[in-house]
């Protein structure tokens, strides 16, 4: 997969995207530029086992790239971003007349069910950007139940404007419905992994994540910084559950460094791997480095 290194440095640089395409919680929009600022000069392929609503990626507009998500309903609608963004647009502008132009939250309530009966890109999309809170959150029995939002989904002519923007940044990239592992197992020396997980304890529910196991994802990390490829994974300090914030034990002997990545910009420390880290500092997002 890897043809010689990328020297990206050199690449004219993209400004991000000037909205988000999903509404995603949890998104990394407001830090993708910080996050990258921490990346390697050069690299081989990138991979975002994590996709989401796909901000860092979408950011960084690579050359070379493979993401994945287990949600796969998704991984279609970023596979139809990519290559069928005119019929994207139509299933868009579909599902906003009909919620616009009637009972708004029975026809919200109409396409939650069509999509609960059938996962498909085109009622996924609309559900991220009108659900409540873009929380996309299952039941139990893998139902998605989140309720309609208060506010107004974007107008197509809008829409249409940020796929426009979208969808050429996600020409170098091949979307893959997998689990993270099969995707990191397969890079290569010198290539580039970017993690962007569900947080353990406050996040089962969210997204179908209910199979994600953190000690199988820090297995895998070593597993490939032990063969040269290079993995930064985001853990998001400030997340609470109920009053407590998320404390994430970070094994000791993976990562090398820690970066502090703040609205667009991000600083670097060298982690000592003694059990201390930034707690003491109120930060947007960390971000762990195995280099
Ligand atoms: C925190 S979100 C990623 C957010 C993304 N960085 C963004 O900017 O929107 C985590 C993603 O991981 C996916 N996911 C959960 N378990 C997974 C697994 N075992 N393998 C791959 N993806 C998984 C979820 O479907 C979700 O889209």
């Amino acid at each position: 997969m890897t043809q010689g290194l990328l020297d990206l440095s050199g690449a004219a640089p993209r400004p991000p995207p000037a909205g988000q395409l999903l509404k995603w919680i949890g998104n990394k929009q407001r830090f993708a530029a910080g996050i990258l600022a921490a990346f390697p000069k050069t690299y081989g392929t990138y991979h975002e086992p994590f996709i989401g609503s796909g901000a860092v990626l979408a950011t960084l507009a690579p050359r070379q790239a493979v993401a994945g998500d287990v949600l796969k309903p998704l991984v279609q609608l970023w596979q139809a971003v990519q290559q069928r963004p005119d019929e994207v647009h139509d299933w868009y502008a579909q599902r906003w007349h009909q919620v616009m132009e009637g009972d708004k939250v029975a026809a919200y309530k109409a396409i939650r069910a069509s999509f609960n009966a059938d996962p498909n890109p085109a009622d996924l999309l609309f559900l991220s950007r009108s659900c409540y809170g873009g929380v996309i959150r299952f039941a139990r029995d893998g139902s998605m139940n989140t309720p309609c939002g208060a506010h107004r989904p974007i107008r197509p002519e809008d829409f249409a404007k940020r796929l426009a923007d979208w969808s050429p940044r996600l020409a170098g990239t091949r979307f893959v419905h997998a689990d993270f592992q099969e995707l990191m197992d397969a890079a290569q020396p010198g290539d580039l992994v970017y993690c962007d997980p569900p947080y353990a304890d406050s996040e089962t529910t969210l997204y179908g994540a209910q199979k994600f196991s953190l000690q199988r994802l820090f297995d895998t990390i070593e597993r490939c910084r032990d063969r040269g490829v290079h993995v930064a994974l985001s853990i998001d300090g400030t997340k609470r559950s109920g009053d407590r914030v998320c404390d994430v034990p970070i094994p000791s002997g993976i990562f090398a460094q820690e970066a502090v990545v703040d609205v667009g910009r991000s600083m670097l420390r060298r982690f000592q791997m003694q059990g201390q880290t930034l707690e003491s500092e109120r930060v947007s997002d960390r971000l762990f480095l195995t280099w």
